[in-house]
């Protein structure tokens, strides 16, 4: 029994998280999504036609379970990651409440006139700054944000945050290590949004932009950083480059500013990212030799296209630590790469990726070694690595990155169709 027993009637356990990484230690929802709902139920059962807004919705558990429980409809909807998007329309496809809502980007639509908004709270400061910041503005002055999430990732910090936009912040019981804050009262901000913010790297000779919820925010990544100083190794005949994971955008304005003759596609999942890295290329006025693609691990990018990709690989999945999100991406190089191509990594030592990098995508050397990290270059082989993708479904010897990776291609076959920024350390 669920804090609300109307909620028992949805099949939490029905979500899926494909085409994000699955695996058996990573869900689709938790007891924040019931929280959530239990605690605005009786606000949600009184709602008009399109005035309800969720943010942050994973996998689509909010969303579907207020169309489906309180007969929600006109919900608007944010989502960060391209895989969340994807993931709630696939959700809604197979459980049913696909006509009940309308994905928009982060912006004055999503919260126009709403009264009542569900949000997963994200772990990043700034992206709660702008988040709320962005309500208080266009929400209606009737609003009630239910903002949750597990314990163990909210702060005092949050709650204060949250009172800059809002003149009444209350925090709820914690329940199944997950707790709720309840905002009211917006405080209309006077002067224009902070976001995105900018700030100057005079080391690289470049403005570096960021939305809240992308990595490393303004700063250089010190394995980013160190990537870099390999900028006039990378492939020099190559005429075009793929930003691969391209956050901020710092790494596709570095090696296009840095290397005159490659025109650079940055391409991420996270709508923030993109967002920043199209004001990065803007700001440095490299719009014109930096392309910037919202996509989940290039999927729209055609086989065997691409001379050099560049990465410097996630290795949080939302908040847990989980090689699969790597992974992903280096079979997502080893695809697009044509026969030749050349993908350039960097990540810290202790990560076993040059045996899954030669297996994944092809020949790989150790070009650069820190006390911290690793550069690497594996060069595409005309079959892909040394594996094929059969071998690698039926390998399961890299712990859950692996494993889950053999449920994501099975699932495919059947359901086709993101602190402060202080974050200085790769992820
Ligand atoms: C470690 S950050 C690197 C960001 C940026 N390149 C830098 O150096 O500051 C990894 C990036 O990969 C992105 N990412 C994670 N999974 C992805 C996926 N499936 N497809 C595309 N990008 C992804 C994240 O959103 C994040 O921006």
């Amino acid at each position: 029994m669920t804090e609300n027993a109307q909620l028992d009637d949805f099949d939490f356990n029905g979500l899926r998280r494909f085409p994000d990484v699955e695996a058996p230690n990573l869900f689709a929802s938790d007891a924040s999504d019931r929280l959530i709902l239990a605690t605005a139920a009786a606000t949600l059962s009184a709602l008009d036609d399109g005035r309800l807004a969720i943010m942050g919705d994973r996998y689509g558990a909010l969303t579907l379970a207020a169309a489906a429980v309180f007969g929600a409809t006109g919900i608007r909807v944010h989502q960060d990651g391209r895989s969340s998007e994807l993931a709630l329309r696939n959700n809604a496809a197979r459980l049913g409440g696909a006509g009940s809502f309308r994905q928009l980007p982060l912006g004055p639509e999503l919260f126009d006139g709403v009264s009542v908004v569900l949000w997963q709270l994200p772990r990043g400061l700034h992206e709660l700054s702008e988040v709320a910041d962005l309500m208080a503005r266009h929400a209606g002055d009737d609003v009630q944000v239910f903002a949750g999430g597990r314990v163990k990732h909210m702060t005092p910090a949050m709650k204060e945050l949250l009172r800059e936009s809002f003149g009444t912040v209350t925090a709820g019981l914690a329940r199944q290590k997950s707790r709720v804050l309840t905002a009211r009262e917006p405080r209309r901000p006077a002067g224009p949004t902070r976001y995105p913010q900018r700030e100057y790297n005079a080391e690289l000779g470049l403005w570096i932009c960021a939305h809240g919820a992308t990595f490393a925010g303004t700063k250089l990544d010190i394995g980013s950083r160190y990537l870099l100083d390999f900028a006039a190794e990378m492939k020099p005949d190559a005429h075009r480059a793929i930003d691969l994971g391209c956050g901020s955008g710092v790494l596709a304005a570095a090696l296009a500013a840095r290397r005159p003759d490659l025109r650079v596609t940055a391409t991420d999942q996270s709508a923030a990212a993109v967002a920043s890295a199209k004001a990065t290329a803007a700001t440095n006025s490299l719009t014109g030799r930096i392309d910037v693609v919202h996509d989940d691990a290039m999927a729209s990018f055609p086989d065997e296209s691409a001379e050099l990709i560049i990465l410097n690989p996630p290795f949080h999945v939302g908040s847990s630590v989980h090689a699969g999100a790597a992974l992903k991406l280096f079979d997502a190089a080893a695809r697009v790469l044509s026969p030749g191509g050349e993908l350039w990594t960097v990540f810290n030592n202790h990560l076993g990726y040059i045996g899954q990098l030669e297996q994944r995508v092809g020949r790989t050397e150790v070009r650069g070694r820190t006390a911290k990290f690793t550069v690497a270059v594996s060069t595409k082989s005309s079959g892909g690595g040394s594996r094929t993708i059969a071998d690698r479904n039926s390998q399961q010897h890299f712990g859950s990155g692996a494993e889950n990776y053999a449920s994501e291609r099975t699932w495919a076959k059947v359901c086709s169709p993101k602190r402060l920024n202080g974050g200085l350390s790769s992820e």
